[in-house]
């Protein structure tokens, strides 16, 4: 069947995400837009939406040959991916292996310092509350998932993703610092990783220089935001 366009159904920051002719699969389409802050900080870099999902097209392939399953179908045009329709866990699972952003900030841990094992935290996915840090009692007392398990699958799922990435990445001279993952239920009830894994939501330095190739390069003002994600796919395609 040919999958056409249809009404669109929902306008995130990063994302708008359109209805199809089939019930189970929707359209993404990556914008341009850029904010940081809970969107306090507002931008646009022309192209940025189609390096987004040129990058998740590859990070979704490589992660679903080794064996994650995720909402990704196809890529149909330069920033339009289609997907399975899933329900969004309102849980960003943020995966970290060195410190820096909100971890240096809230706990004191020096930034670049690697941390001693594989931190896994869950915030819960509220813009009008600013996405804040929640424990597993508070993700059920909010009925973000039904049960303890579940939590168990996110944090099991993201420690694969984790060392997927991070090796893939290392051979790419890149150091995956942290990263965001969301995730969605299908209409059978199997939780897919969801959403976009692109240098908006992950942390990315050069592992000789250093170097921010990321959104924190908008989010701290470091200029030339477009040139690192075009870097990143490039080191992805390489
Ligand atoms: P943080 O250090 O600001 O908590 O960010 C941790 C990771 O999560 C980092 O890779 C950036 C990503 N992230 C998002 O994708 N969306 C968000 O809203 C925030 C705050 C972080």
């Amino acid at each position: 069947m040919q999958v056409e366009q249809k009404e669109m159904m929902y306008e995130g920051k990063g994302k708008k995400l359109y209805k199809t002719n089939d019930a189970n699969l929707v359209i993404a389409e990556f914008k341009d837009d850029l904010t940081a802050f809970n969107a306090e900080k507002k931008g646009s870099e022309e192209g940025k939406g189609s390096l987004n999902c040129k990058i998740s097209t590859e990070i979704f392939k490589l992660l679903q040959k080794n064996g994650i399953k995720t909402h990704y179908v196809e890529t149909l045009s330069d920033n339009l991916m289609l997907c399975k329709k899933v329900q969004i866990i309102p849980i960003e699972v943020v995966v970290r292996n060195i410190a820096t952003g909100s971890l240096s900030k809230r706990l004191g841990i020096k930034e670049g310092e690697k941390l001693p094992f594989v931190l896994v935290e869950f915030y819960y996915k509220d813009d009008a509350l600013g996405d804040p840090l929640i424990n597993d009692e508070h993700a059920l007392i909010l009925n973000c998932v039904k049960s303890v398990e579940s939590l168990e699958t996110l944090r099991k799922i993201g420690r694969e993703v984790n060392e997927i990435l991070r090796e893939f990445f290392d051979s790419k001279n890149l150091l995956l610092v942290d990263f965001k993952l969301e995730f969605g239920v299908d209409n059978e009830g199997n939780i897919l990783l969801a959403d976009e894994i692109t240098p908006d939501s992950c942390r990315f330095w050069d592992k000789e220089t250093k170097e921010k190739l990321d959104k924190d390069r908008f989010r701290q003002d470091l200029g030339n935001v477009k040139m690192a994600y075009e870097e990143v796919l490039k080191r992805i395609l390489s």
